[in-house]
C-alpha cells in the first residue's frame, strides 16, 4: 500500500482514572484499541497499520491487531510508545515501509471513529497535498478568562474549529516537520507540528462520533452510543 495509519495507543489514561492503559480499557466488552482498529480495517484502501503501544502491552496489542486484521495481519506491526504523544508518533513514523506516501495519525482513544472519516481524510491529502484535519464547528460561546476567572472577552466562534483525528499528511511532510520541530514537547496535535514547519493544513468536516474518550463520562457516552446500557 502507499497509505499508512499510525494508531497511537501508548498513553496511560490519567484522566480516565483506570489502572489499565486507556487503549486496553473495555468498551462494550472489547478494548478501545480493538474498536479503533476495526474502523481502520474497514477503510476503502488497504493500509499499512502501525500500532504504537505501551511496552508492557505489546503482546496484548499484537493479539488485538491480529484478531481485527484477520487475513490482513501482514500489514500490521506494533512498536513501543514514548513518554509523550509526539514521541509515540515519531516511533510510528520510523516503522513505515518504503513505499508509503500518505500517513494518517489516529488516536486509539477515538474508538468510535467511522471508517468513512478515515477515507475522507486520506482522499483529501491525496487530492490537495496539504495536511488535513477533521474539525467540528464550536457550538458553545467561548470566553477568554484570566486565571482567577475574570472574563476578558468573547472569542469569535466563526474562526474556531474543534479538531479531531485522523490527521493526514504527505509522508515526507510529516517526517520533515517532526525532524525540524523544536517547540514544546507536550504538543498533542500533529497539524500544529506540520504548520510550524510552514506546510499548509486544511480542515475538513469531522464527525461527532470521532470524539476522544478522555474522561469516565466519555466512556459512558460511548457505551450508550453502542447500545450497551448494561455496563
Ligand atoms: N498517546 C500515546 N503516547 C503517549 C501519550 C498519548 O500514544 N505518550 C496516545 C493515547 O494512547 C491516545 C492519544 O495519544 O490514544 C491521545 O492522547 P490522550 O487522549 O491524552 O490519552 P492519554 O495520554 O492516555 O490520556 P491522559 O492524557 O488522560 O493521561
Ligand atoms: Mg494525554
Amino acid at each position: 500500500p502507499d497509505l499508512a495509519v499510525i494508531v497511537v495507543a501508548a498513553g496511560s489514561g490519567t484522566r480516565l482514572g483506570s489502572p489499565t492503559p486507556k487503549a486496553f480499557v473495555p468498551l462494550a466488552g472489547r478494548p478501545l484499541l480493538e474498536h479503533a482498529l476495526t474502523a481502520v480495517f474497514r477503510m476503502r484502501q488497504p493500509a499499512q497499520v502501525v500500532v504504537v503501544a505501551p511496552k508492557a502491552h505489546a503482546d496484548e496489542a499484537q493479539a488485538i491487531a491480529r484478531r481485527v486484521a484477520g487475513p490482513l495481519a501482514g500489514l500490521v506491526s506494533v512498536v513501543p510508545g514514548g513518554a509523550t504523544r509526539q514521541e509515540s508518533v515519531v516511533g510510528g513514523l520510523a516503522a513505515l515501509a518504503d513505499g508509503i506516501r500518505t500517513v494518517l495519525v489516529h488516536d486509539a482513544a477515538r474508538a468510535l471513529t467511522p471508517p468513512a472519516l478515515l477515507d475522507a481524510v486520506a482522499a483529501a491529502v491525496t487530492e490537495s497535498g496539504n495536511g488535513i484535519v477533521p474539525g467540528l464547528t464550536v457550538v458553545d460561546t467561548i470566553k477568554r478568562v484570566t486565571g482567577d476567572g475574570a472574563v476578558l472577552g468573547t472569542v469569535d466562534r466563526s474562526e474556531l474549529s474543534a479538531v479531531q483525528t485522523p490527521q493526514g499528511f504527505p509522508r515526507e511532510v510529516l517526517d520533515a516537520a517532526n525532524r525540524a520541530y523544536s517547540g514544546p514537547g507536550d504538543t498533542t496535535d500533529d497539524a500544529a507540528i506540520v504548520a510550524a514547519a510552514g506546510h499548509p493544513v486544511s480542515v475538513i468536516a469531522g464527525d461527532p462520533l470521532a470524539f476522544k474518550i478522555t474522561t469516565p463520562w466519555d466512556l459512558r457516552r460511548a457505551e450508550l452510543l453502542l447500545g450497551d446500557t448494561a455496563s
